[in-house]
């Protein structure tokens, strides 16, 4: 015991709460030696896991790692929400009662670390000083080192930052264990993998995985998970898998603030990183505040405010270029200190590419190495096509590196909510933008959100379904609680948010392209819905919300196919009456939906008959 204790004195852990947990897991997972992380000890940490061949060189102050090939996405069967409650069982949760599940993925780490060293990452999620700040406190143990590099830059990571809790015990108890990657049966009837949040315990046990959206537990199992059950426990806030952006007009000096949920891998990272396009540069600037998470409250003034717990973006590589998303480019050039996951590395030059960083693969392979770690000069003809990169490869950075990060970033007391919008890669149906003016119709249409599924989740890919305001991966409590949660929260600020529905991945029905350019001109529909909310254009009510007519929209600069900008622009009605019937069957699965919310559905039902 005293052995273990020591490492907590050398690193100033005093918080006794916090060393009571460590040295209790310290010992139920048989671990050889303790070592608390701070980012301070980023540059060491590094240069251990290149001497150890964790990560490998990717140019001057970039790094290279890849996850066991079976271990590259989040897993959402392997998910679970656990309480002792019955009544918090949703449809999205995978709800299980801690007794049951807890001895079991415990009884999976049970001496786990043995001869291993167990890390301590102290974390805060939102920026110290914030107004929710006590729950953003935690503590993540792992066995893994490149689990810390990550944490580092994704979260405030420093012994700091728990030391002080207001209240030492009120921290979320975050466990990571890796486990025998080649032996867990990832994805067969034997699968051993469980990811668990015990939400009523703030207490977080995964188990079977190293990468990152199953691994960094501050980010997704606490920022989203718990965060979520927190906020509507208490009453107090939202946590939402929510990018969060700002509009500047610099000849008028306002700025206008809109956040908002996409699917995972559905362009939030894209949004928030925005470059105006070139013709609207002069005027309009796009800073950013978060890409993933946002937590949403009424804050003494009686406004609605939304910060990003995070303090890193862990974004997606594909189709990542000097034309869609130069700034991301910026945020993850050399003297970064970027990490890039499962892209295709060259061990002789150190370079890494991806699907759509340059218009053509490296024409010369040598040195090439594919995702999983297979050399490109060795491949069959047969596989000559597969991507060199796994399509859910990533980039992880932190906030400050990218270039467009507001200036008030980490500004603990957020920024003021002017619009909510939602959206996700819908191939057809779903317009360029629909404005929603009615609070319960705004809530119904993130309710109802239906997308095509990403490679940021294992085996759903292209798999078209309902994603309840992007959050059916992390929903942590009942559908219905939730819904009327959101209607609370948001029905109390004085100035009420506009609501909108987006979409960038409009199809042409014939040969698949998108109809819409995306990416910096996305911008061009966000403006159009800054100018709807102050009234300064009144677009063509439809009956699922507003749609801009086509001299509203700023298109300076944009070449556009006349047709297809008519398409982007019109409810096809037929479509949606089919529509309605498929939203009736998803939402008659929440129990307890607040009825304003089948007003709202009858009301677009009703005014889609009468068109
Ligand atoms: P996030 O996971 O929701 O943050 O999504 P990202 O912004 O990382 O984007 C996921 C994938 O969608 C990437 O491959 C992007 O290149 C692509 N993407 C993002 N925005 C757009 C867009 O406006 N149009 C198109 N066609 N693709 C986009
Ligand atoms: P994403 O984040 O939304 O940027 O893809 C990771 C995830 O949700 O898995
Ligand atoms: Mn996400
Ligand atoms: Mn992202």
């Amino acid at each position: 015991m005293a052995d273990l204790e020591k490492p907590l004195d050398d690193a100033g852990l005093t918080n006794p709460a916090v060393r009571e947990y460590v040295l209790h897991w310290a010992q139920y997972l048989g671990a050889e030696r303790i070592e608390v992380v701070s980012a301070s000890d980023d540059a060491r940490l590094i240069q251990e896991s290149l001497a150890a061949d964790e990560i490998q060189p990717a140019g001057e102050g970039l790094y290279y790692s890849r996850s066991y090939a079976k271990d590259t996405a989040r897993s959402e069967e392997r998910t679970i929400v656990a309480t002792s409650r019955p009544e918090d069982e949703g449809v999205y949760n995978n709800w299980r009662h801690s007794d049951e599940i807890r001895p079991v993925v415990e009884g999976h780490m049970q001496g786990a670390m043995a001869g291993k060293t167990m890390y301590v990452i102290p974390y805060l999620m939102a920026p110290p000083g914030s107004p929710l700040e006590r729950y953003a406190a935690g503590v993540e143990i792992t066995d893994n080192r490149t689990v810390c590099l990550h944490m580092i830059r994704m979260a405030r990571v420093g012994v700091d930052l728990i030391n002080g809790l207001a209240d030492p015990d009120m921290f979320v108890r975050a466990v990571h264990v890796t486990g025998d990657l080649p032996n867990l049966g990832q994805g067969t009837d034997d699968d051993q993998r469980y990811f668990v949040t015990v939400a009523d315990e703030r207490t977080i046990l995964h188990f079977g995985s190293s990468y990152g959206g199953n691994a960094l537990l501050g980010k997704i199992a606490h920022g989203l998970r718990q965060a979520a059950y927190d906020g509507w426990a208490s009453g107090e806030f939202l946590g939402e898998q929510f990018m969060l952006l700002g509009i500047t007009d610099k000849e008028t000096g306002e700025t206008h603030h809109i956040c908002g949920g996409f699917p995972s891998a559905s362009g939030k990272t894209n949004l928030a990183m925005t470059l105006a396009p070139d013709a609207l540069g002069e005027r309009y600037h796009v800073s950013f505040y978060g890409d993933d998470i946002a937590w949403l409250w009424v804050a003494a003034d009686g406004q609605l405010y939304g910060l990003n717990p995070e303090n890193g973006v862990f974004g997606v590589a594909k189709d990542t270029n000097e034309d869609t998303n130069p700034t991301a480019l910026d945020a993850i050039e050399e003297g970064t200190q970027a990490l890039f996951t499962n892209v295709a590395y060259n061990e002789s030059t150190h370079e890494v590419w991806w699907e759509g960083k340059t218009p053509a693969r490296p024409t010369d392979p040598t040195g090439w190495r594919d995702w999983k770690g297979e050399l490109i000069a060795d491949r069959n003809p047969d596989e000559a096509g597969d991507p060199w990169a796994h399509p859910n490869s990533r980039f992880t950075t932190t906030l400050a590196n990218v270039p467009n990060v507001a200036a008030d970033f980490e500004n603990p007391h957020g920024v003021k909510i002017d619009a909510i919008i939602f959206g996700g890669r819908t191939r057809d149906r779903e317009p360029l933008v629909r404005a929603i003016d009615d609070l319960a119709e705004g809530v119904y249409d993130g309710l109802t959100l239906g997308a095509e599924a990403t490679a940021a989740a294992e085996g759903v890919e292209g798999k078209l379904r309902y994603d309840p305001m992007s959050m059916r991966p992390f929903m942590s409590y009942p559908e219905g609680p939730y819904a009327a949660h959101w209607l609370n929260v948001v029905g109390a600020a004085k100035d009420q948010p506009v609501f909108a529905h987006v979409n960038w991945f409009q199809r042409d029905p014939e040969d698949g392209h998108f109809l819409w350019p995306g990416y910096r001109e996305n911008l061009r529909a966000l403006l159009w819905l800054v100018e709807y909310k102050k009234g300064q254009v009144t677009g063509r009510r439809t009956p699922v919300g507003v749609v801009p007519l086509r001299e509203e929209l700023n298109l300076d600069g944009l070449e556009i196919d006349s047709d297809e900008l008519d398409t982007l622009l019109t409810i096809d009605v037929e479509r949606w009456r089919e529509e309605m019937g498929h939203r009736e069957e998803h939402l008659k699965q929440f129990a307890n939906l607040p009825e304003q919310i089948w007003e709202a559905h009858r009301r677009v039902a009703a005014a889609l008959e009468a068109e």
